[in-house]
This record gives C-alpha cells, sequence and structure tokens, in this order.
C-alpha cells in the first residue's frame, strides 16, 4: 500500500514509501514469503514508480538484473519497499530497488537495476522527454484514451 507523502528529505535516498504485511498466501513451504509474491509487489512498485515518473501509463518491464535474496520475512512480519530511479535513457527509465523487513531490520533484497520502457499505442518504445526525477504529481498521465 503506498503511501502519500510528496516530500523527499534526502533526494539521494531511496524513500521506502510503500509496506506490506505478510499474509498466509505469501508464504512457500518452508513457511516462509514466497519470492513470486515480492517479485510481483517489487514489479507493481516500479510499475507505479515509472508512470509517474515518464508521465505515460504505458510503462513496460524490459529488464530485471540479479537478484539476491539475503534475507526473508514470516507470516505477520511487515515490510517495506523503495524504489529510485538511476538513469532516465530516451525511451527507458531505470531503477533500484531495496526491500527491507521492519521487525528484523534487515535488508531483504537489492535490486541494482530494473528498466521499464516507455510505449505508444502501437507498443513502439517511445521517447519520454524527462531527465531527472519528479517528486510532486505534475506528471501524472490522467488522460487515457
Ligand atoms: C519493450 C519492448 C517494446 C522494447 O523493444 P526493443 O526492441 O528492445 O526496443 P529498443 O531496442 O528501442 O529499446 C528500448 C529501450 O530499452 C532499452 N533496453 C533494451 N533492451 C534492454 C536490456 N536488455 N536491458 C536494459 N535496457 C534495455 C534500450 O536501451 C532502450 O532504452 P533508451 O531508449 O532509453 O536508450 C519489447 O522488448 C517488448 O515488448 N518487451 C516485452 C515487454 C513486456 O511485455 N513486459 C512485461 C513483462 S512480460
Amino acid at each position: 500500500m503506498t503511501d502519500d507523502t510528496e516530500t523527499d528529505a534526502d533526494a539521494d535516498e531511496i524513500n521506502f514509501r510503500s509496506r506490506r504485511w505478510v499474509r498466509p498466501e505469501d508464504l512457500n513451504a518452508n513457511g516462509t514469503l514466497f519470492g513470486g509474491s515480492l517479485l510481483r509487489w517489487i514489479d507493481e512498485e516500479a510499475a507505479i514508480y515509472a508512470i509517474l515518473q515518464l508521465g505515460n501509463h504505458r510503462a513496460v518491464t524490459k529488464y530485471v538484473s540479479e537478484i539476491n535474496f539475503v534475507s526473508s520475512a514470516k507470516q505477520g512480519d511487515l515490510i517495506e519497499m523503495g524504489i529510485r530511479a538511476t538513469k532516465f535513457g530516451r525511451t527507458s527509465l531505470t531503477m533500484r530497488a531495496q526491500v527491507r523487513n521492519m521487525i528484523t531490520r534487515r535488508s531483504i533484497l537489492t535490486i541494482e537495476k530494473i528498466v521499464f520502457v516507455s510505449l505508444d499505442e502501437h507498443g513502439v518504445p517511445v521517447p519520454h522527454g524527462y531527465s531527472d526525477i519528479t517528486y510532486g504529481r505534475d506528471r501524472i498521465p490522467f488522460e487515457r484514451e
């Protein structure tokens, strides 16, 4: 669930805007957080971030770098996720993601590169025209045909 706070105290830091509660349906056979659930949450978080940065609701996942699950979470734990843009390309946006367990205070994973591409109505990459991060709501793509 996404926090609506719009201020970024430290522009160099990732903001952990999104939190999740680990529920029974998110567990693997080991009784810990299922990696697939976590990846779905991260992909959704990255999609929302990319849409708000690129001003285009047609932003799709192109590339995800190595994922190393360094610790996990148990049922009832609270986890928090943070995404930050690291590179604005011509049609792409590269982001870094971090997830940590709020209960154990341990990092769960870091993904160095998640690349989304801005597409036009034909599914073809389209220049987004942006080169820096917005912390406001100025690029929200209000219009959908
Ligand atoms: C997104 C898609 C249209 C891009 O097609 P493409 O032929 O690779 O397009 P381009 O070569 O023009 O590359 C587009 C951008 O992606 C970047 N890119 C392409 N391959 C990349 C890779 N492996 N890693 C990182 N960036 C990559 C390019 O550098 C370019 O960025 P830039 O314009 O900022 O320089 C196409 O790959 C696609 O439809 N993929 C499926 C997307 C999808 O459905 N995702 C959801 C999960 S299934």
